[in-house]
Order: structure tokens, then C-alpha cells, then sequence
């Protein structure tokens, strides 16, 4: 850390800031707050099948179109993206907690009985494919790189399919899937809400204002 970072804690707090470790519990607690989409990532065929829900996912590069995975050394996945050589990532729709919830558990099958619960059939590289996703990303392994307990799989994108996309995605947020609410229209709060600078640009001269007519009675 730079010697003329700021240490003061004091002001933090003052900030309204929480400090947590920054070890796997404060990590957690963070992201529980991040909502992100849902996927289950696929690998190897018929006997050889793999799938894991994972949200560890990004899109990388455009061009050349590359896609990345984060998945636990110890999953079997794991070696199974790795011997394979490819993988496949489908985006789950909001009707696909259960299978998100049966591809996070250990006690899942692999191999054929995998295949059967996807329900999707194969796509162009081998890979097994979750029936009624939004999308499904596939892509063949250019480069793996550890990330402590974790793999990163980079791989090209080597091929697209789109599904039924009038469903809404699958989102999963504080351990849940809680659903998207649509968004409110300007209509709905009729206030003024700054995009930029966020709630508080808008707030505060409405406290101000209130704290003004407290002190004047
Ligand atoms: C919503 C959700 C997202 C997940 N994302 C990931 C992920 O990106 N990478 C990962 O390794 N595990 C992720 N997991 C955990 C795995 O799905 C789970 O631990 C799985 O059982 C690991 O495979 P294994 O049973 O072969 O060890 C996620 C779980 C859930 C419920």
C-alpha cells in the first residue's frame, strides 16, 4: 500500500461505511449484494456429460469474440472442460430456478442422466445443452489460468444459439432468485431522479429544506 494512503477509519465510519475482512466471508457479503444472471455450464458428451450452475461468467472480448468462466478446482467440471477442450453456457430464463438449483447440487448425476435433465441435446461442440434457456454461448478452450481455488476458462466463441427470448433471465441475488421487477416509469414516482449523481443530488436539498422549517418553528 502506498505510504500517503489515507488510514482513517474514523472517517470512514463517518461515511457510512462497514468494514469487513477482506478474507471469503467479507468477499461473500459484498457480492451477495451484486445481482447477476444464472447459467449452467456444460462439457463432454453422452457418458462423459458434465453441467454446473455457475454466475462466474463474462464476455470478454468482441473481436475476437472470447468468453470466460471461473469454476472451483475441486468441481467436476473442472477437469472435464479440461480433457474436453470446449464448453457450452446456458443463459437460464426466469422459469429455471429448479434446474439452476439441481446443476448447484452435489448430489446431481453426471453423464447421461445430466444429458436427460438438460433436455436440450447437443450443440455444435458436443456439449450438452439446458432446453428452454435464453441463449446458449459455446465456445472451444483457448487458455486456462489459475485464480486461487478457482480456474479461469478462456475460451473463442465458436458458436450461438438464441431460444425463447420472451422469457425474462433467470437472476440470482442474497442467495435467492428474487425476479425482475419492471422498471418503474418516470410516471410512477414523479420525482426527478439524476441518474448520474443518484438519489442523494435529489434528497438532500428536500432534508435541507425540512431541517430549515424545523429550526424556524
Ligand atoms: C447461482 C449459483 C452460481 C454459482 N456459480 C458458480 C461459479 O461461477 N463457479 C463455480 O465454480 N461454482 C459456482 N456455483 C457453485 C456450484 O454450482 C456448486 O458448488 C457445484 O455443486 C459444484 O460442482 P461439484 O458438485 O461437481 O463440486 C454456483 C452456485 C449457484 C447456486
Amino acid at each position: 500500500m502506498p505510504a500517503d494512503r489515507p488510514r482513517d477509519a474514523g472517517r470512514r465510519e463517518e461515511h457510512g461505511w462497514e468494514s469487513r475482512p477482506a478474507d471469503a466471508e467479507g468477499l461473500r457479503s459484498a457480492m451477495r449484494l451484486f445481482p447477476t444472471g444464472v447459467t449452467v455450464v456444460t462439457s463432454g458428451s453422452g457418458k462423459k456429460a458434465e453441467g454446473m450452475t455457475a454466475n462466474a461468467v463474462i464476455s470478454v472480448s468482441l473481436d475476437p469474440p472470447l468468453f470466460m468462466v471461473s469454476v472451483h478446482r475441486d468441481a467436476r467440471l473442472n477437469p472435464r472442460i479440461k480433457d474436453e477442450g470446449y464448453f457450452a453456457v446456458s443463459i437460464l430464463a426466469d422459469d429455471q430456478e429448479g434446474l439452476s438449483r439441481l446443476f448447484a447440487s452435489p448430489e446431481r448425476s453426471s453423464g447421461l442422466p445430466a444429458v436427460r435433465s438438460l433436455g436440450g441435446g447437443y450443440g455444435t461442440t458436443g456439449a450438452p445443452l439446458a432446453a428452454g434457456s435464453l441463449a446458449v454461448v459455446e465456445c472451444e478452450l483457448e487458455h486456462v489460468y489459475p485464480g486461487g481455488d478457482h480456474d479461469l476458462f478462456l475460451g473463442r466463441v465458436v458458436a450461438v444459439l438464441m431460444g425463447d427470448s420472451r422469457k425474462g433471465p433467470l437472476v440470482y441475488h442474497e442467495g435467492g432468485y428474487p425476479g425482475l421487477r419492471p422498471a418503474p416509469t418516470s410516471g410512477d414516482t414523479g420525482a426527478f431522479v439524476d441518474s448520474v449523481r443518484g438519489f442523494d443530488a435529489r434528497l438532500r436539498p428536500l432534508q435541507n429544506r425540512r431541517n430549515r422549517r424545523r429550526r424556524e418553528k
